[in-house]
Order: C-alpha cells, then structure tokens, then sequence
C-alpha cells in the first residue's frame, strides 16, 4: 500500500457556521464510480471537521482506519475527480466561509504529497463551489501501477485566525477523505519517503493560524501546510 497526499483550498465570504463538508463519489475520466462510502472512500460517521493536529483522525479523518473492499482503477495520468457534499449529493457543497487549501495523501512518514492549491486571488474551496461540488486531482503520469490510499483534504480557514490548541471553539478545520485507487500502466516512479499524519502539521506550521479576513494579506501568499507536492 501506497499513501498519496493532496491539497486544495476553498472560499468566499457568506459567513456560516454549520455547513461542513465530505466526498460523496469520485469520477474517473468523467466516469462516476458511485457512491463510495464504505465501498472505496473510508467515510466519516459525520461531516464535521477534525481540528486537533495531534489526533491520528488527521490522517483518514474519524473512522478512517479500516480498508474498505473496493479499489476504483485508474490509469497513471488521469484524473480523479473528487465530489463533494454537505448532507445530499447535489446539495450546497460546503459554505462559502469556509475558505483554505484541498490535499490528496497509514502511520509512519509514508504520505507523499502530489498536489495542492491554495489561492490565486481566488481560493480552491472557491473553483469547488463553482465546480457544483466537483474537483479534479491528476494521477502523476509516470506514477507505478499498484494500489495507493488517495487523501484528499479541505483545510478551511474561516477561523484560523486562532490556534485550537488555544481556542478550541476556533482553528483551522481539516476535511480529510481517503480514497482507495488502483493505479494502472506502465508508470516506473515510485513514491520516495514523505511525511505522517499526524505529524505534519503543529501550532507553528506555517498557514495553520492565517488571517482570511485581514485585507492587509495577500492572500495569494497563503502557504499551504504541509511538505512541497514531489514531481512524479
Ligand atoms: C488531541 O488529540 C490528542 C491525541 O489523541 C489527545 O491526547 C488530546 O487530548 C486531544 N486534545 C483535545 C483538546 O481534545
């Protein structure tokens, strides 16, 4: 087993406080493999988020240590595309306050980052909402063939403008999904060593306590925690 890990960010401005987030499916080259919880994605009992760095439910999220039957196939170089959902699929996603970065990625420092994105001057969250739900994560082309655990994360930051470990009504909020793929071809890069969940983020990692609301940011200098995604 393979541990990949991702990022992308989400946002806007309506402030909320109740609409949180999970994948309800993934697509596959515009394939809609179903619904995956339980089947493909190690799904969370609830949606809600989990804030504390030190707790190993950041690494697949509550429930998140048990493998589940089915791996969907897809071949290195395409294109897994996450959905999202509050309660239903085809609902209201996730509330455009909860603007941060997406990140795709067991114990021990097996999580290889391939991607993130942060902000742009618009945030990732903000490309999911206008994408109804949908985001796209490419598989590293020259990826080996076998079978990997595909994380993919929303950090919201609506209000980590504070540390949990401070205020444990506020902080960064983590989405995390696992997600079971069988990578196919003819790929020949494997993953080097990476980090581990938890472990990769603390109090001190740089973008887990940002300001989203401060207009003397620019918020296009988000760093987005975590290591550098590794060119595969
Ligand atoms: C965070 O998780 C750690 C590890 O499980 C635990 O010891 C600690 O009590 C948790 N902190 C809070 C505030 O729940």
């Amino acid at each position: 087993m393979k541990f990949l890990a991702l990022a992308a960010v989400a946002a806007t401005v309506i402030v909320e406080v109740s609409a949180h987030t999970r994948v309800w499916s993934i697509w596959l080259s515009g394939s809609d493999q179903g619904a995956g919880a339980g089947r493909y994605i190690l799904q969370p009992p609830t949606n809600n988020p989990v804030k504390n760095l030190t707790s190993s439910d950041i690494r697949c999220n509550v429930n998140g240590y048990s493998p589940v039957a089915t791996y969907v196939s897809t071949p290195a170089g395409g294109i897994v595309t996450t959905e999202w959902y509050h309660d239903y699929r085809g609902d209201d996603i996730i509330a455009t306050s909860h603007k941060g970065p997406i990140r795709s990625n067991g114990g021990g420092d097996i999580w290889v980052k391939i991607f993130h994105e942060g902000s742009t001057g618009h945030w990732a969250v903000e490309k999911l909402l206008s994408n109804r739900g949908k985001y796209d994560i490419p598989v590293p082309s020259n990826l080996a063939p076998g079978q990997y655990i595909l994380r993919v994360e929303i950090i919201a930051l609506h209000e980590a403008d504070s540390l949990y470990s401070q205020d444990p009504a506020r902080g960064a909020q983590f989405y995390p999904s696992c997600i079971q793929i069988q990578v196919t071809g003819s790929g020949s890069r494997t993953l080097p060593s990476g980090v581990s969940f938890p472990g990769a983020y603390s109090d001190s990692t740089p973008g887990i306590k940002w300001n989203i609301y401060d207009n003397n940011i620019d918020q296009r200098t988000y760093p987005i925690p975590g290591p550098a995604a590794v060119n595969l």
